[in-house]
């Protein structure tokens, strides 16, 4: 493709969706079609951007694109991914990459044999701290990484949540707290390189006496842990779920000195600390400062998420420029999204440590194919694992007829 070349870009999914068609521009790629089953807000959108809508995706790949960004449901990426690159197009696709084992086999393959490009949208590596932890984590400031910690807390009242989950099995109601791990996790692949090998997951169970669980229609756990051991040896924390304390933070310790952003004031901040008795002579020992965006930095500041935004949506069209596969390919995306599910595996086997398959090697993926193991409770097995440590949860009548009203006032009247 000529440099200069605008790249046609359709996008699925007119909720998170929005945000990829605000950034197109800016990155070089000229938005042309946008594609959402739900058909009053899809034309909404549509008009206000002056694209042309689909409410069928097949139909929506016939248009003339060369790439495609999924914004559709958190499980059903993956499928929607093979269909696109097998119809030749490039693929950007939200979290989670793949729902089961057996769709991260088929993803890693189908990108394969398409020969496009496929990039993992993970926006939170890009924040200014994380990106700055990594130019510092490769210029040796830190050492070797031994310990890290990532975490992605979310609570909101139960309205919120409620207007975000329209519908009894929209999969914010049912995906268990380990899936929705990739926030907490990439950062730290990201900055160190690495990869998880083995998985223990843990949930905090579901509360009973938490209104914002309560008085909505979710089957799921307040948290998700994972411990993680990396490819080099260290140990990784994943935390993320609904536990009180909203916030987004990256611990990486090295032998040499410890990082991460700070978790008051301003949480921007960046701290860097290295031992008194260790540090290099003439250095501090400790730094505090609020990085700027390495590259980019006017741009990436009035993007979304803390300019991760600009950055997945900038990184993509690079990739497709260049023919280079971005950093966030098809396996670290699978990889980071496998986590989340081997870990759920875990938490319903006591924790118990399981191996993270790596998908680049094909005689690993060929144990892994038929591996359709999921707790959608719209699928038909009879070996479904259920939603939530606590087994079946079943939301009170007063949470019901609440949440109908609140869907309702989003135009939604469904069950
Ligand atoms: N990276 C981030 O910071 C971030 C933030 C929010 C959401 N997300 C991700 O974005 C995705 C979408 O989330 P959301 O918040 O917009 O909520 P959502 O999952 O409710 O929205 C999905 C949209 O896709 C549409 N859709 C569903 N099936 C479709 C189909 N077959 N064809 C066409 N359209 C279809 C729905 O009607 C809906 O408008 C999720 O995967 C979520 O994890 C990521």
């Amino acid at each position: 493709m000529a440099s200069k070349e605008a790249i046609r870009v359709g996008v699925v999914g007119v909720g998170r969706g929005r945000s990829f068609m605000r950034s197109a521009q800016a990155t070089g790629m000229a938005l042309v079609a946008i594609c959402d089953t739900w058909e009053e807000r899809l034309k909404e959108v549509g008009q206000d951007l002056g694209v042309t809508t689909y409410t069928d995706y097949d139909a929506f790949l016939d248009h003339d694109l060369d790439a495609v960004v999924l914004a559709n449901y958190f499980h059903e990426h993956a499928p929607f991914a093979v269909k696109a690159l097998t119809a030749g197009k490039h693929v950007m696709s939200e979290c989670a990459a793949c729902h089961t084992l057996a769709e991260g086999v088929a993803l890693t393959r189908a990108v394969e044999r398409s020969g496009k490009i496929y990039m993992f949208a993970e926006n939170y590596p890009y924040m200014a701290y994380n990106q700055e932890m990594r130019r510092l984590y490769q210029a040796g400031e830190v050492g070797e990484f031994k310990y890290g910690e990532g975490e992605y807390v979310h609570p909101d009242p139960a309205d919120v949540k409620l207007g975000r989950s329209c519908g009894i099995n929209h999969w914010r109601n049912w995906i268990p707290s380990t899936y929705y791990c990739t926030h907490s996790i990439a950062p730290v692949m990201y900055i160190t390189d690495t990869r998880p090998v083995k998985v223990n997951g843990f949930v905090v169970p579901y509360d009973f006496d938490d209104p914002s669980e309560t008085m909505t229609v979710r089957r799921h756990d307040t948290a998700g842990i994972i411990i993680c051991r990396m490819d080099n040896g260290a140990v990784l924390k994943s935390l993320h779920g609904q536990l009180r304390g909203h916030g987004n933070y990256v611990r990486i310790h090295g032998n040499r000195g410890l990082m991460e952003n700070c978790r008051h004031g301003d949480k921007q901040r960046l701290r860097l600390w290295r031992e008194p008795w260790d540090k290099p002579k003439g250095t501090p020992v400790e730094t505090v400062y609020t990085p700027d965006f390495p590259e980019h930095h006017e741009r990436a500041t009035r993007a979304g998420h803390g300019g991760g935004d600009f950055f997945t949506t900038y990184h993509f069209s690079e990739a497709i420029r260049t023919g280079e596969p971005p950093y966030l390919d098809v396996y670290r995306g699978v990889t980071m999204s496998i986590t989340g599910i081997l870990a759920w595996r875990s938490a319903l086997d006591d924790s118990t440590p399981l191996d993270v398959p790596d998908f680049r090697d094909e005689a690993v993926r060929k144990q892994y194919e038929h591996d359709h193991w999921s707790p959608d409770p719209t699928r038909e097995d009879k070996d479904r694992p259920g939603t939530s440590i606590v087994g079946d949860i079943a939301p009170t009548e007063e949470a019901r007829v609440f949440a109908k009203e609140i869907w309702a006032g989003k135009g939604y009247n469904g069950d």
